[in-house]
């Protein structure tokens, strides 16, 4: 685990904060790294999602819950944050027309997975769908890495799309919203949803269990086995 320096930390909202993070290292879409910034309390390092990765930095899209999350945001440029990663499977490469849906911070990780299917696929149809609670962010960026944007605030996004338009749709968020998206898939369209799941974790590393989730294929580790999984291994039980 290396310690590496923060070039940027900055509030977007009340609780919603961006951080990037010099890192020689390239992340898959989907991916994420363990960080942590202090000694021994609240002891486990916290998962969170790569935001964009560029092989020289790692950006991270964080929302202030509890002690850990509120060190990050204490953090200025300069200061050092330990990463671990980057950690667990990615999207998959898909083509064709892809809805990529997000509810709160489950945006984060939809940012890099339009550029990367962009770069693979440059003549791929990329449809955002954001959902918040209260303020939308990061409008504009999301623009630019997708051919549409569609915005909800207050509301629920899965309202907003319509599975049987798209090849495949790519999830992260709250779990109840990431159901929602799958019951709206009838039959076939069951097959094209993938989920990333945000279980608690502990190491990270597939040694502890605290991420386990059940899946149709027996119990897997969200960490290690995931964060990425087909809708149908874990909601089609
Ligand atoms: C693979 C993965 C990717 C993630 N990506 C991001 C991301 O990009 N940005 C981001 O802001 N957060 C992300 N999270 C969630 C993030 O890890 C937690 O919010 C964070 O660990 C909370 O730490 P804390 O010390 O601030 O809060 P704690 O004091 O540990 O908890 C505060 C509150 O948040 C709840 N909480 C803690 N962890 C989770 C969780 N995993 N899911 C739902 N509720 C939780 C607790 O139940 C409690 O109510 C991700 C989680 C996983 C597993
Ligand atoms: S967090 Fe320890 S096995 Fe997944």
């Amino acid at each position: 685990m290396a310690v590496s320096k923060i070039v940027r930390n900055e509030q977007y909202s009340r609780d919603f904060y961006g951080m990037t993070v010099e890192c020689p290292n390239q992340a898959r879409m989907g991916q994420f790294y363990m960080l942590r910034a202090w000694e021994n309390y609240p002891l486990l390092s916290r998962p969170i999602s790569v935001f964009d990765s560029d092989g020289k930095t790692v950006s991270f899209l964080y929302k202030v819950v509890g002690k850990g999350t509120e060190v990050f945001a204490g953090l200025k440029a300069g200061d050092g944050v330990t990463l671990q990663g980057p950690l667990g499977n990615s999207f998959p490469e898909v083509d064709g027309k892809v809805a990529l849906v997000g509810g709160g911070v489950g945006i984060a990780p939809l940012f890099l997975a339009a550029k990367q299917l962009r770069a693979a696929h440059p003549g791929c149809q990329l449809d955002l769908y954001l959902g918040f609670s209260g303020q939308a962010l990061l409008t504009d960026e999301y623009r630019r890495a997708a051919d549409s944007v569609t915005i909800d605030v207050g509301g629920f996004i899965t309202d907003k799309v319509d599975p049987s338009g798209y090849d495949h749709l790519l999830t992260c968020g709250p779990e109840i919203m990431m159901r929602a998206l799958y019951g709206k898939c009838k039959g076939a369209d069951a097959a094209k949803v993938y989920v990333s799941m945000e279980n608690r974790m502990a190491c990270g590393v597939g040694a502890c269990l605290v991420c386990s989730c059940r899946t149709a294929g027996g119990n897997k580790k969200v960490c290690k086995d995931g964060p990425v999984f087909k809708g149908k291994e874990v909601f089609g039980l």
